[in-house]
């Protein structure tokens, strides 16, 4: 990470607070960056878990551009996203397989049959299949090498919302249909037109696979992340706010914040 940054270390992780949230998406960038050499050199194929939200939207015009460039391609990657609602086509422009297109798969060299979305045109009935088909097509692929998060408001990862499980049984938690949470609902109520309209459930990466990953950012901007990032950074792990749950890979987790979204950490 080229730009000067405050490092800090808590829950056992890395912290990088960056002095914006431009400077805070590029080391993002550059962490991605990283992981697409490492593998190129290697001669291997890089698999991505990716996230969606306004968050990651700057990362993704970045590496964009950069393979606008020419200095940047994504020919021997797959992807994996996190989370898509449910049910959703593919063509509403709310779903997260039309914001990936957009921000991302139309605009690069990726093979469109590795750019795996979870489908929220599923039969209700053949959802849990497909979502334990989603992990076991991860695996076969070699397992995520880097996996790109966000936190809502609630401290969810994807859409693993708060609950009163244990903590085992939250980590071990597959890729599965759930129901929003109310803060992920009003959340999204401006994209949906009132929170009465937000598709109310979703296909999530579980927190067992997402954990898997090889190694994990978790990218959070602005002041209205604060107070997640604290308490995800500082409560003992608690299903209640699965950002917490990070710790228990901490060594692989790195969290890259601008300054309004470290406001609350000591
Ligand atoms: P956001 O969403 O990037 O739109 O804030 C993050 C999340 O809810 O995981």
């Amino acid at each position: 990470m080229s730009v000067s940054h405050r490092s800090l270390r808590l829950g056992g992780m890395n912290v990088a607070v960056f002095p914006d949230a431009e400077a805070a998406s590029l080391a993002a960038v550059d962490s991605l960056i990283e992981i697409l050499d490492t593998a190129r050199i290697r001669r291997r194929r890089a698999v991505l878990g990716l996230a969606t939200g306004s968050t990651p939207q700057p990362v993704y015009a970045h590496l964009v551009h950069r393979h606008r460039a020419g200095v940047l391609s994504f020919a021997n990657v797959s992807t994996y996203n996190l989370d898509e609602y449910y049910p959703i086509s593919p063509l509403d422009p709310r779903s997260y397989r039309s914001y990936m297109h957009r921000h991302l798969f139309s605009q690069v060299d990726i093979a469109p049959h590795r750019a795996h979305v979870l489908d929220g045109t599923v039969p209700e009935a053949f959802a849990a299949a497909h979502a334990a088909e989603f992990d076991r097509w991860i695996e076969a692929d070699g397992g995520l090498d880097f996996q790109l998060l966000g936190i809502g408001r609630n401290g969810h990862i994807g859409f693993n919302e708060p609950s009163d499980l244990t903590v085992a049984e939250a980590l071990r938690l597959p890729t599965r249909l759930v129901e929003l949470h109310p803060v992920t609902r009003a959340d999204a109520a401006r994209e949906f037109g009132g929170e009465n309209h937000v598709i109310p459930r979703a296909l999530t990466m579980g927190l067992a696979p997402i954990l898997a990953a090889r190694s994990i950012v978790m990218l959070a901007i602005g002041a209205h992340k604060a107070e997640p990032v604290a308490r995800a950074l500082t409560a003992p792990m608690t299903a209640l706010l699965p950002a917490t749950l990070l710790q228990s890979v901490a060594d692989k987790v790195t969290w890259i914040l601008d300054e309004p979204a470290a406001g609350r950490l000591a």
